[in-house]
């Protein structure tokens, strides 16, 4: 009988993209979210994509018992935990909603793992726990330097809370993924990024500003020591992004992880800096953005790429799009979100 995972979040960017590479290896996922990011209508792009109706719960994780409910009526054999609020600036505004958001929801679903003998634990991290680096690019060894924003910190508490929880027991393995910068969409055409609150990641910005949502944009700082002067981030296709979940929970369930926490980098290991990333779009799409030069964005730091050996030795996962690809799946999507 194929396998039951449930995607928190699953309405979500990157949660509903996992759906589908699950769905293809032959999971049966089950998806829960609030609605605080994202809308349930998103999983009949889903349906349309791989024909299959993927149960969901409209469910806020932070609600222990109706959150339990979902694990008394299915047999859940792993568990991917993307839900949580990821907007950086917003955090520092509202750093206790972060906290309690982030951290309750993660308890409610780590705890119920554990007492309905889940068997597998995957955690949405982030480069953002590594901090400012001094150099990349950055392998799981490289030391987390203090984070940045509140976000940041939730990343950083979630991953000890879990491995403090699992530390002295062997029935309930995890896997945290530190994601770089997810970006891109499903190459179907059909699916893609759909936030319910203003998008601030530099890919979308870039897609708003193509078709006009915004009448321009800014590069925030070039003035850094990088080779043209902006920012440089390793920018990694959702769909790549999307297959290392699979490939986690069945490294976990094949019995090959022997510790009960383990850690991956996913990033492509290539850095591309903001003006290079702009080119990229100009030259893939033949559209000309509209954008400017603005001063440093506060908190920015200015470099960091993955070193993700580990990944795909003991994964064995090798992403296969480039930034090329990243852009004009993100362009087909914004078009198509646009008429939806
Ligand atoms: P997203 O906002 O599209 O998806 C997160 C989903 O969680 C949303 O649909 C939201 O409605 C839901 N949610 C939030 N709090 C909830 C709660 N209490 N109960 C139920 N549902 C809740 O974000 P995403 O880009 O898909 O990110 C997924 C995960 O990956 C997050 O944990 C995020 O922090 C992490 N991450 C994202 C990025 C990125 O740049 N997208 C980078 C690194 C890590
Ligand atoms: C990328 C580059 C900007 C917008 C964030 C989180 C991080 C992780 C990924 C969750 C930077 C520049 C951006 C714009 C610009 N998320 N930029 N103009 O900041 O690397 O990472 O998302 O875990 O935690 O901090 O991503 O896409 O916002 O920015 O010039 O309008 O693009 O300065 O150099 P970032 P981003």
């Amino acid at each position: 009988m194929s396998k039951k995972v449930l995607v928190t979040g699953g309405t979500g960017y990157i949660g509903s993209h996992t759906i589908i590479d699950l769905i293809e290896n032959g999971f049966t996922p089950i998806s829960v979210d609030n609605g605080v990011n994202s809308m349930a209508s998103i999983l009949d792009q889903v349906s349309s994509i791989t024909g299959i109706t993927v149960e969901h719960y409209n469910i806020d994780l932070c609600d222990f018992a109706k959150t339990e409910q979902i694990f008394k009526e299915h047999e859940i054999t792993g568990v991917i935990h993307f839900a949580a609020l990821k907007a950086v600036g917003e955090s520092v505004e509202q750093p206790l909603r972060y906290f309690k958001n982030n951290i309750d929801s993660l308890l409610t679903v780590l705890e119920l793992s554990q007492k309905y003998q889940v068997k597998a634990f995957i955690f949405s991290s982030s480069c953002t726990v590594y901090g400012d680096v001094l150099s990349s690019p950055v392998t799981e060894e490289t030391p987390m330097q203090e984070a940045a924003s509140p976000y940041g910190r939730t990343k950083q508490i979630g991953e000890q809370i879990i491995s403090d929880t699992l530390a002295h027991q062997n029935k309930l393995k995890a896997v945290l993924l530190r994601y770089f910068n997810p970006a891109g969409a499903h190459t179907s055409g059909l699916l893609g990024e759909a936030p319910s609150t203003p998008a601030a990641n530099l890919v979308p910005v870039i897609t708003e500003t193509a078709i006009g949502k915004r009448e321009s944009m800014s590069i925030f700082g070039t003035d850094y020591d990088t080779r043209d002067g902006s920012c440089i981030r390793d920018y990694i296709h959702v769909m790549d992004l999307a297959h290392a979940h699979t490939l986690a929970l069945q490294h976990i369930l094949s019995g090959k992880q022997d510790q009960p926490v383990d850690i991956y980098n996913l990033g492509i290991g290539q850095g591309a800096t903001v003006l290079e990333v702009i080119k990229a779009f100009e030259e893939t799409t033949q559209i000309k953005l509209n954008y400017q030069i603005a001063p440093r964005r506060p908190g920015d730091i200015m470099a960091i790429f993955a070193n993700y050996d580990k990944a795909k030795e003991k994964l064995g996962w090798n992403p296969k799009y480039k930034i090329q690809d990243i852009m004009r799946t993100a362009w087909v999507w914004e078009q198509k979100r646009t008429k939806l």
